[in-house]
């Protein structure tokens, strides 16, 4: 007789009463800036493809080759029998590209951040300062250590300082930032905190997800943008954004590289990345350096979506980067605007409490080098009309 599980469906009914379910729309092409989802065209503007590089021929091209001849899986974990040629090329053409002198790929940024954090700390006598904007995965890393934690308010160095003053006794002391956060599109100021930590005594520890491909002159991320080459410990990042594949980076110094190796569960313990992922994640990475067209594209399509969404009056609140919020308070107002733009062909999903509080609901857009002019024109004046039938500007 199985157990009773009545309860997971009374859970579902409160979470639906409270309009917080979540439905995922079906994506019917691949994930390009003009797709298919639900049966309707859609302009695109709730991927992490910033580059557009998930359809990429020499990225695809990569993935096939390397199935055909390596087969669909690795069959074991890394440690064991799963490390193949291409694991190991993949990871030294990220560690060239992102100037650091080693790097390690994990099954998914998720699991590089609740890898790699709890092998950084041992008990209360060590504290995780975090910043509390901080994307979940960090928090879920922080979660599976015994350290001490302190969270600063966001991006508030003089709350850091303080934090770091408090902790001043404790044993190892380790800063965590997201890099670009996810949700708002501002960025950490890194230059500030990596001198606080000089001054400390701290280890900084960036997730740059979202930086990898988008900051710095040729998209190598949040270190490139305030050049501080050599001064951040630790680097996250994630294949399945602008690099358009899937997979978790972890980059630094060989030591790092080795210790992670010995001690991260979320490494050691699961299946490596199929050989045809590795070897899109490569060509990924070198199509990001030989084809610097995708990162200036890019930036083109940011200025112009934003400079013609302010003028429209939208609040875009305090991003900076490709990942543009149009703040609607309420989230009401937030899930309207979405299926308004929705049913006039554009994709860009609300984004409400609990993932941001209850009165920052927001529709999140975020950019992509594969948009045209014509296509964002044709966005704007959706957002235009729909955006007024609604009273928001
Ligand atoms: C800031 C940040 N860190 C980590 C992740 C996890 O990355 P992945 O999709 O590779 O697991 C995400 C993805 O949502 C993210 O936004």
């Amino acid at each position: 007789m199985p157990g009773d599980t009545s309860w997971m469906d009374e859970r579902f009914r409160e979470l639906s009463a409270q309009n917080l379910q979540w439905d995922p729309p079906t994506l019917e092409s691949a994930s390009t800036p003009r797709c298919r989802m639900d049966g309707e065209a859609m302009i695109m503007l709730s991927a992490n493809n910033y580059l557009n590089l998930t359809t990429h021929p020499r990225v695809v091209a990569a993935m096939i080759e390397a199935t055909k001849e390596f087969g669909a899986g690795s069959g074991s974990v890394r440690a064991i029998a799963g490390t193949m040629e291409m694991h190991l090329d993949a990871e030294q053409t990220v560690a060239r590209f992102k100037g650091v002198e080693a790097a390690l790929i994990y099954s998914a940024g998720y699991t590089a951040n609740v890898g790699l954090i709890p092998t950084l700390v041992k008990g209360k006598e060590d504290v995780i300062i975090s910043d509390e904007l901080n994307h979940g995965s960090i928090i879920d890393g922080v979660r599976l250590t015994k350290a001490s934690r302190a969270v600063y308010p966001h991006n508030d160095m003089a709350g850091l300082e303080q934090s770091l003053k408090e902790h001043s006794d404790s044993d190892r002391k380790l800063i965590i930032t997201d890099g670009v956060f996810s949700m708002d599109g501002d960025i950490a100021p890194l230059d500030e905190i990596t001198s606080l930590a000089q001054e400390h005594g701290a280890m900084v520890f960036v997730d740059d997800c979202h930086g990898e491909g988008v900051l710095g002159e040729t998209g190598a991320g949040i270190v490139d943008h305030f050049k501080l080459q050599g001064q951040v410990d630790f680097e996250i990042g994630s294949f399945s954004k602008a690099l358009g594949v899937q997979g978790g980076i972890v980059a630094g110094s060989e030591s790092m590289r080795t210790h992670a190796i010995n001690h991260s569960r979320s490494w050691l313990l699961s299946g490596s990345q199929p050989p045809g992922v590795a070897a899109a994640q490569k060509a990924a990475v070198e199509v990001l350096m030989d084809e610097p067209e995708h990162h200036r594209r890019l930036w083109e399509n940011t200025e112009h979506f934003r400079s013609q969404m302010n003028s429209l009056g939208f609040d875009l609140g305090q991003s900076t980067t490709p990942i543009i919020p149009v703040m609607c308070g309420e989230s009401a107002t937030a899930k309207q605007l979405s299926a308004g733009l929705r049913e006039n062909g554009v994709m860009a999903g609300a984004i409400v409490f609990p993932m941001v509080s209850r009165d920052k609901a927001r529709v999140r857009n975020q950019l992509s080098s594969g948009l045209s002019i014509d296509d964002l024109d044709e966005v704007l004046r959706i957002y235009e009309k729909v955006g007024k039938e609604i009273g928001l500007i």
